[in-house]
């Protein structure tokens, strides 16, 4: 059976992509490291979920193990048919990778090499690579479009994505392998991570604790419901292109002052911040152009911020406030 290879599949985006994929009656291998940059127990519940799904035809297989291991990648195509890989595995979050480039550049770009070159070896059929918004740094007008250069990352995340980005094209070009770089924007939703603001507003506002926000508020971010996201990737699983970047991304950044009130509408309670200036990894605004996903991916994205925001406060009191 052809079998798509879902690397980070235990992780946020990566396990709403398996359960899709499973429920369209695919064999899904998910190859994950269950590391602590969170709570890995999310991420067993994550897969625990996967492994119980029932559709019919649908086949879930685990493998434990990190895409850095150049014998656990290679172990992977050699005992799966792999014809598809979306490369989610990664250290992922800006603030966290100013003090650790190092590992920043063995997760995201050594890693994802290790998985382009066992894929070109295995004639993989399309290979989807996670990429960010943060490449475009503050240099790019707004909206971010593909053209923009993005050659001015703020931190090592963003660096190491766009150095993945250029290898990848560098593995079309020489071996044929078909690679849709999708450029993420702030993804969130149901089951989101922790580090994330959606979960950390939400969270905090519960427990009458703090939260931090950046330069009074003004700053604005792009939020992109993640079935939207995942609708975006299955897409580009349908359709090799050759060599592609794609932003997929709502297009309707808002300022984070909006997204506190309507967090705080959502759970009836006011919010406690504390104000500071942003690091210099953060940018001012991250707002994506998608007219390229939507002309080459059919992308559409259908849940706007207010209605994204009050599914993931619904998955909040559901999973948190239970009885
Ligand atoms: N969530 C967002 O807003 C967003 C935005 C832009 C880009 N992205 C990218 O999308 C991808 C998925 O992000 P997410 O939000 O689901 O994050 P996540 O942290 O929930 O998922 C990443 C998964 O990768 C796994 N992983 C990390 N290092 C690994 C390694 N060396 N080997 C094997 N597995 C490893 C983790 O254990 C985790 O389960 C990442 O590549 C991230 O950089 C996410």
């Amino acid at each position: 059976m052809m079998t798509t290879l879902v690397t980070g599949g235990a992780g946020f985006i990566g396990s709403h992509l398996c359960a899709v994929l499973l429920e369209q009656g695919e064999a899904v291998v998910c190859l994950d490291n269950f590391n602590d940059y969170y709570d890995p127990a999310i991420k067993r519940a994550n897969v625990a979920r996967l492994a119980s799904l029932d559709s019919p035809g649908g086949q879930f297989t685990l493998v434990e193990g990190d895409i850095r291991d150049v014998e656990t990648v290679n172990a992977v195509f050699e005992t799966h048919d792999v014809k598809r890989v979306v490369n989610l595995a990664a250290m992922a979050n800006v603030r966290y990778s100013i003090e650790r480039a190092p590992l920043y550049v063995a997760v995201n770009l050594n890693g994802a090499v290790n998985l382009m070159e066992a894929a070109r070896r295995h004639s993989v059929e399309i290979f989807v690579q996670a990429s960010t918004s943060s490449v475009y740094g503050t240099t790019a007008p707004v909206p971010f479009r593909e053209d923009d250069a993005a050659d001015r990352p703020l931190a090592a995340y963003p660096a190491s994505k766009r150095a993945a980005e250029m290898m990848a094209h560098s593995y079309y070009h020489l071996f044929g392998l078909n690679v849709t770089c999708l450029r993420f924007f702030n993804v969130y939703g149901p089951a989101g991570r922790p580090d994330m603001m959606p979960f950390r507003v939400l969270d905090a506002i519960v427990k009458g604790k703090p939260i931090t926000l950046f330069n009074g508020g003004t700053m604005r971010r792009d939020w992109t419901y993640i079935d939207d996201t995942v609708a975006g990737v299955a897409a580009a699983l349908a359709r090799p292109m050759g060599y592609e970047v794609i932003n997929l991304g709502c297009g309707a950044p808002m300022p984070m002052t909006e997204f506190m009130e309507v967090c705080q509408e959502l759970t009836g309670k006011p919010a406690t911040i504390i104000d500071t200036p942003a690091p210099p990894s953060d940018p001012p605004i991250t707002y994506c152009d998608n007219t390229r996903a939507r002309e080459r991916l059919g992308f559409a994205p259908k849940v706007n911020t207010r209605q994204g925001l009050a599914n993931t406060w619904a998955w909040y009191q559901e999973t948190f406030l239970r009885g």
